[in-house]
């Protein structure tokens, strides 16, 4: 079944054809949803562009093909509206025989609701999260690991195969630093690697790193240190193996608590791929080498006084680095895993760190033109003065930290009865528990997920955890609110069948019948786009029409409509809403609570 914005497309560029003398292919109906609703719901502009190519006034030419249009099955007659809009109105008919097409919910599994896969599925890689194991997870890693599992679940649901790389810092030369401290303090780690905890990275990276510049015996030992660990010395990987171990419970704590799956593909992966990616460079006549380091020179990258900015892949001491790894890694994803795109899910600042990576990648020919690469770059996480996100003391804030607080937080959301002030009664200490971890989770990622991705955000409990507004506890609440309708009506949802016929008579109904078939177009563009946001606002926009829905002033009887049949048709209505939300709420990797 086509989407309506497909169907409305492929009629307007019928009438198009008809009216104009064109070859069909090189028509576009420049269908858009309308910006403003009185107008109506879909708009197309194709009229300017086209009347302008012709040499025919644009409102009379909307006329024409408004003229030709057949559409009568899915729209009220056309209008023609400003310098030459069509505008177009979805008929009630058509919008309710759409929702009815929708299937009953699977007994187990995603709710897909009737959203058939895409045609061409291909293999993405998805590198997100990505911490240096050095230091814990910081809030900084919260919005890769976030936005990059939200980017996986889109993938995912609009059929393509996903695979979400974790590349972790687990090589360089901060390691010979850590690893010669670690022997140090520890010395045991060599008898039993196993038994190493490190309660806070942190606190150890600091002290290393004092030791380090306090102490010069110390520095060169850390040096050593590293031509041991890439020389392969068995004693030397042994720590280094411990260390990433630790390292790595810590992340996947944080990882497990978020619900986010993963694969750890540290940079030490690529190790032995390091010198084949220079020789390439070599062959292709890429590569020259300047002051001993091995550079690439890739047309429009300049430093800020104008002249070429080279990509350094071998240092002048026969090290590589950071990007050398990423060329490797590139040249693995597309290779060995066969993947069709890689998005990245990195921050702002290594935007041209990007570039340059992708630009090399397809000059030395790993990345073919129809090769996509992404650079989904976000901004940063700011306190909720503007400045960096610190804690008190002036320190990065944990995220393990942030998320303990959060649940705390939310736990005061969920416990207060707002209409009697007090504390509600209605749910034991596990419900309550269970609840709010729920609303925790989903109110940071929600607020995370709900910014422009590309822009810094000021972090705010109280805007994230509101119960008004467009907040995950705002949705979870509504999604929550609309089940207990069902059990208020005492009917089964899931028995509401294909065969309960939709009624659409009151405008607040219609409404919301309209931005319940949205959905399909919605994930599409959110999916073609990885904008999140998007779908952020969607899920929004679906419960304000809800809530007037279902509001007893402006919107309609639900339990107690009359006469049975209308009835039916607003729970069914209820069922796909609570459908909606559960399905989008997956998508962004939140989970739902069937009571709040
Ligand atoms: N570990 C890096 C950092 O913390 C991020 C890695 C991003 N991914 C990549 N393929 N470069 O800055």
């Amino acid at each position: 079944m086509k989407s309506t914005l497909v169907e409305l497309s492929d009629r307007v560029a019928a009438a198009i054809v008809e009216v104009c003398p064109m070859p069909a292919d090189q028509v576009d109906a420049q269908l858009r949803r309308a910006q403003d609703e009185r107008f109506g719901d879909y708009q197309s502009n194709c009229a300017m562009g086209l009347g302008k190519r012709l040499g025919i006034a644009p409102r009379a030419l909307a006329d024409r093909i408004a003229g030709a249009l057949t559409i009568a099955d899915l729209c009220d007659p056309p209008e023609v509206a400003g310098p030459g809009f069509i505008n177009l109105r979805l008929r009630a008919e058509y919008v309710a025989a759409r929702l009815a097409e929708i299937p009953p919910a699977p007994a187990a599994g995603t709710d897909r609701l009737g959203l058939a896969p895409a045609e061409s599925p291909q293999v993405v890689v998805v590198d997100m999260s990505s911490p240096n194991l050095a230091k814990e997870l910081h809030v900084g890693h919260l919005r890769s690991t976030v936005i990059g599992d939200c980017v996986s679940r889109l993938l995912e649901f609009a059929g393509h195969t996903v695979h979400r790389v974790n590349h972790v810092g687990d090589w360089g030369t901060q390691f010979g630093m850590l690893l010669a401290y670690l022997r140090r303090t520890q010395p045991s780690v060599l008898e039993r690697p196993e038994a190493l905890r490190l309660d806070n990275l942190e606190e150890f990276y600091i002290a290393a790193k004092a030791l380090f510049d306090a102490d010069p015996a110390f520095a060169a030992e850390s040096r050593e240190t590293v031509v041991a660990l890439q020389r392969g010395d068995a004693d030397v990987r042994a720590v280094w193996q411990a260390f990433c171990t630790e390292s790595l419970r810590h992340c996947h704590e944080v990882y497990d608590r978020l619900g986010v799956r993963l694969t750890d593909r540290g940079e030490s992966f690529y190790r032995d791929r390091l010198a084949e990616v220079i020789d390439a460079f070599h062959s292709a006549g890429l590569a020259q080498v300047s002051d001993g380091a091995t550079c690439v020179f890739l047309d429009g990258f300049t430093t800020r006084d104008g002249g070429p900015l080279p990509m350094m892949i071998r240092k002048s001491d026969g090290g590589y680095n950071y990007a050398t790894t990423d060329l490797a890694a590139l040249r693995h994803r597309v290779h060995e895993l066969g993947a069709d795109r890689i998005v990245y899910v990195v921050g702002v600042p290594q935007k041209q760190h990007l570039e340059m990576l992708f630009a090399a990648a397809r000059k030395v020919g790993w990345a073919p033109d129809a090769f996509t690469l992404t650079h989904l770059a976000f901004g940063s996480m700011l306190g909720p003065d503007g400045t960096p996100f610190k804690t008190r003391t002036g320190g990065t804030v944990k995220l393990r930290d942030l998320l303990d607080e959060a649940v705390e937080r939310a736990r005061r959301v969920v416990e207060n009865d707002a209409e009697s002030g007090g504390r509600r009664a209605d749910f034991d200490a596990v419900t309550i528990d269970r609840i709010a971890r729920t609303v925790a989770l989903g109110a940071v990622k929600y607020y995370d997920l709900s910014h422009a991705m590309g822009s810094d955000y000021r972090f705010d409990w109280n805007t994230m955890l509101a119960l008004e507004g467009n907040t995950a506890p705002y949705l979870l609440y509504a999604y929550a609110r609309i089940r207990s309708i069902g059990r208020k009506a005492g009917i089964q949802f899931d028995a509401l069948s294909r065969e309960t016929a939709i009624t659409l008579s009151h405008p607040s109904e219609l409404r919301l019948a309209k931005k319940l078939l949205d959905l399909g177009d919605v994930l599409k563009h959110v999916t073609v786009e990885l904008r999140p946001n998007l779908l952020t606002d969607y899920l929004y926009d679906l419960s304000k029409a809800f809530s007037t829905f279902y509001d007893r002033q402006h919107g309609v009887r639900v339990i107690d409509a009359e006469p049975p049949a209308l009835r039916l048709s607003r729970l069914r209505l209820c069922d796909l809403t609570a459908r909606t939300l559960k399905l989008g709420l997956h998508l962004l990797g939140i989970d739902t609570v069937e009571q709040m």
